[in-house]
């Protein structure tokens, strides 16, 4: 499978899908045809340069939505990718984008989606005191974090005191768990067709 990887920032998510290309769970599954980031800021960018990946960037910055996502579908055409996975992307993608790629974008979402949806996941989950939080891997769907689920993994939480430890945790089961849920879809093991 062709993949388009979308980021915003860090791209710690991404880095670690692209180790798995480059020499584990996902070597020969999938290729990384792209990294996009709609951030000219964005940490991961060098990364992804790094790992000999082609990058581009669209400013989504003082652009209306439709149009911005016009030109990303514009510039994705010549890539040809089958799917898209959003690895820190922090832009909402609307219907007219989603629905270009129906069921065909993936996302990671540090938390159950069923209990908290949008930014400050790990923040929830600290200020809350949970003894444990969830990482989701879900389909986007037009909802924001609403897409049917993938896989959910549990990140134990007790005995974390800081926001840091906290975030640490989870995204230490983030950089494993992405990849090897991905390989689940890449490799036809779940196909959402069949969960209709
Ligand atoms: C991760 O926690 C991811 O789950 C969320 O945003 C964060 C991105 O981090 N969607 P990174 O850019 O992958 O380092």
């Amino acid at each position: 499978k062709r993949i388009a990887i979308f980021i915003s920032g860090r791209g710690s998510n991404m880095e670690a899908i692209l180790k798995q290309v480059k020499e584990g769970i996902l070597k020969d599954v999938c290729e990384v045809a792209l990294v996009f980031s709609n951030k000219p800021t964005a940490k991961g960018l060098a990364v992804a340069e790094k790992y000999g990946v082609p990058t581009a960037v669209i400013p989504s910055k003082g652009k209306n939505r439709a149009d911005f996502e016009r030109e990303v579908i514009e510039l994705l055409k010549p890539y040809r990718v089958d799917y898209i996975v959003l690895a820190g992307f922090m832009r909402i993608l609307s219907p007219l984008f989603v629905r270009a790629y129906k069921n065909r974008i993936i996302n990671i979402h540090p938390a159950d989606t069923n209990q908290f949806k949008g930014v400050g996941a790990y923040e929830w989950a600290f200020e809350n005191k949970l003894a444990e939080t969830k990482i989701t891997v879900h389909f986007v769907d037009e909802g924001v974090d609403t897409g049917p689920i993938i896989a959910q993994r549990t990140v134990d939480l007790r005995g974390a005191t800081t926001l840091e430890e906290v975030e640490k945790r989870g995204l230490k089961v983030e950089h494993q768990f992405y990849s090897e849920a991905l390989k689940k879809v890449f490799s036809g093991e779940f196909n959402r067709q069949n969960q209709e």
